[in-house]
């Protein structure tokens, strides 16, 4: 089996089953959004815009309301993550892990973009953008306090306790992006196609921005219990358990536009633009998507709203 940030050998503290529901209705192939649609702007959650919280919060409890035998709900979003890490798919009788090469960054795109989109609907707000954890800006690394306590208006944390403030205190994490700006390979991560054996934590074709801070905040949020598998952020199978999950991706995806924006270019293999996934949408119709339909934002109609750079500044 392939492990995540950390094997799983303690007792689970979720559930390892993760395939999806099946509705019995066929896929259909994924289309754009109308050019006409509004944008979805994706806002730091330390700069959130007056109201935008609550909306969040709202939405976000709409989806916990929703029942299991509905693949919008929170635990089957949570299972999306589990099932593309941890063996529920395979490939040429291969275990299929999105992880730890090329499709990393692709994958986790079309996850947040459904997601974004369902929370949305939830709240009937079709401009709905989900917020990015800006933890690579000084002002926007602490955790907000609305995700550690507890209790906090009508939404409660999964797993509200977390030793975090080390991050911040260790720069070296904050300049990955700096160390190959304009190579492929060492930032998407390596080649995979079917047929491969899933790609091993730790092998050095791993993407520089997965690798580094991507992992360590992942790390530096789940549970360090020694009796535990580091849930919920710390291991692939519990990571989409955690509301800040959603949030932390928000911010390695607009590592990837960034990127694109210093020049960067994504892979022009046709093994990578033909990969593909299947997600439910805000309807619960089954989609496919693939790689090549995840390259141009303005055609997926989100955007991160601006925020400074610091580290472009310090390269290492
Ligand atoms: Cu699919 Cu942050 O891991």
């Amino acid at each position: 089996a392939v492990s995540g940030f950390d094997s799983i050998n303690k007792k689970l503290l979720r559930p390892i089953d993760c395939c999806p529901l099946s509705k019995n209705v066929p896929e259909s192939d994924f289309k754009f959004p109308d050019e006409s649609s509004q944008t979805r702007i994706r806002y730091p959650l330390h700069k959130l815009p007056l109201g935008y919280l609550d909306k969040y919060m709202d939405a976000i409890q709409k989806m916990r309301d929703l029942p299991d035998s509905d693949p919008r709900s929170f635990n089957n979003q949570a299972k999306v993550h589990c099932a593309y890490c941890n063996g529920s798919y395979t490939q040429n009788n291969k275990e299929l892990q999105i992880h730890n090469s090329w499709l990393f960054f692709p994958f986790h795109r079309w996850y947040l973009y459904f997601y974004e989109r369902i929370l949305g609907d939830l709240i009937g707000d079709q401009t709905f953008g989900l917020p990015y954890w800006n933890w690579d800006n000084p002002e926007g690394m602490t955790i907000p306090h609305f995700f550690v306590e507890k209790q906090c208006n009508n939404y409660k944390v999964e797993n509200g306790e977390n030793p975090l403030y080390d991050v911040y205190r260790d720069k070296s994490h904050i300049r990955q992006m700096m160390r190959n700006a304009f190579d492929a390979t060492s930032f998407f991560g390596g080649k995979y196609v079917a047929g491969d054996e899933p790609i091993p934590r730790g092998d050095n074709v791993v993407g520089s921005v997965e690798a580094g801070c991507h992992t360590a905040v992942h790390r530096w949020v789940g549970n360090p219990d020694p009796n535990g598998n580091k849930e919920d952020m710390g291991n692939f199978y519990s990571a989409g358990y955690d509301p800040l999950f959603y949030v932390h991706h928000s911010n390695v995806d607009r590592m990837w536009t960034l990127w694109k924006q210093m020049g960067g270019k994504e892979p022009t293999d046709t093994d990578w633009e033909d990969a593909s996934y299947v997600f439910y949408d805000e309807k619960q119709n089954p989609l496919r998507v693939y790689n090549k339909q995840s390259v141009d934002l303005s055609k997926l109609k989100y955007e991160y709203h601006s925020s400074a750079t610091p580290w472009t500044d310090r390269p290492p």
